[in-house]
């Protein structure tokens, strides 16, 4: 005979056994979706900034059934093993900028990389926002990729160890470009050398000499301390650098219909907040570069500037039939550019 006490002991383990039984199935239904966005820029940058904020409003907006991990700094990938991982769903989100898309095959994004194509943030809005924005992203359907949305970064400095005024200053010069033949086109047209780097391997090329220079919007040129290896930037703005936000297609269409109105809304979201904080911490980087006293800042006079584009200008007509005169056509239209009207 099993005493009293005893009887009782047993029948409280076997509830809690059924009760711990009852919650393994619910703990499983609850355990997150993980989204593992990597990028390759600092944290403090328009990109940084809005990455961490999509992750911060998605587990809101989904009540933390979604958990985005940001891998921040090419800590899991460089720039094109990132594309890879994506496509193999190795992570399901990055923000690769726009000239780093043409390797896929899908070449109409290097129009972005056209030089003096844009003259501010609201041309380049009017091209994102309509129906060009839209029909390149959905290109990336067919390379098993969804693009969601386009965060601004900013237009480029020029940056090298001399003084960069005249178009002549580039002749010779080794510059580090990202991986788009629209970038190599632009270094050649003023004489420099072009060399495609990974971002991650840009300052340690310009501190050991494998590269003289660079261009890259002030914020990522601080936050990589590359101003601590180059004495001279010009404030060129001679072309845009920003990005496209993209998920693994086959992840993206598999997720309960719920959680993608809810992330489609994060998404909204954090490009607001990447497109408000862009031009500051540009701003504030460049006053950041100047402030260290170790580089001359350079801002180019109108009739600088002006011989600049002259000189880079035809690359729009070089490079029409790799990106599609059609596609570049179509940006001039929405932004009112004329290449024949210097
Ligand atoms: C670069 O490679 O210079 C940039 O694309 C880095 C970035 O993601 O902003």
């Amino acid at each position: 005979m099993i005493p009293l006490g005893s009887t009782r002991l047993l029948r409280r383990s076997v509830i809690s056994l059924a009760l711990a039984a009852a919650c393994v199935p619910a703990a499983f239904a609850q355990a997150p979706i993980v989204i593992k966005f990597s990028h390759v820029v600092a944290n403090d940058t328009p990109k940084g900034r809005a990455a961490d904020f999509f992750a911060k409003r998605a587990a809101e907006l989904t009540k933390g059934r979604v958990k985005v991990e940001v891998y921040p700094n090419s800590q899991l990938y460089k720039d094109k093993e990132e594309m890879e991982a994506l496509q193999l769903g190795s992570v399901q989100m990055l923000a690769p900028s726009l000239s780093k898309f043409a390797p896929l095959g899908v070449k109409e994004f290097e129009a972005f990389d056209l030089p003096f194509i844009f003259d501010d943030y609201a041309d380049l809005h009017a091209v994102t926002n309509g129906p060009v924005g839209q029909k390149l992203l959905k290109k990336l359907e067919s390379r098993g990729i969804t693009g969601l949305a386009y965060w601004d970064n900013g237009f480029k400095v020029m940056s090298a160890n001399k003084p960069l005024r005249s178009v002549e200053d580039y002749k010779g010069l080794k510059m580090r470009i990202q991986s788009s033949k629209v970038l190599d086109a632009q270094m050649r047209a003023v004489g420099a050398m072009p060399q495609v780097l990974a971002f991650s391997e840009t300052y340690q090329a310009l501190q050991t000499g494998v590269v003289d220079g660079t261009e890259n919007p002030p914020s990522n040129l601080y936050t990589q301390k590359m101003n601590e290896v180059q004495k001279h930037v010009s404030v060129t703005n001679h072309g845009y650098l920003g990005y496209a936000v993209v998920v693994n297609k086959k992840f993206w269409d598999g997720l309960p219909p719920d959680i993608r109105a809810a992330l489609t809304k994060a998404m909204a979201d954090s490009t607001k907040v990447a497109n408000e904080v862009a031009l500051k911490d540009n701003q504030d980087a460049l006053a950041a570069v100047k402030a260290t006293g170790k580089t001359t800042v350079h801002q180019p006079s109108i009739g600088e500037r002006f011989l600049l584009k002259k000189a880079m200008i035809p690359v729009h007509k070089q490079m029409a039939s790799r990106i599609g005169q059609e596609t570049i056509d179509e940006i001039y239209k929405v932004t009112g550019f004329d290449p024949s009207k210097l």
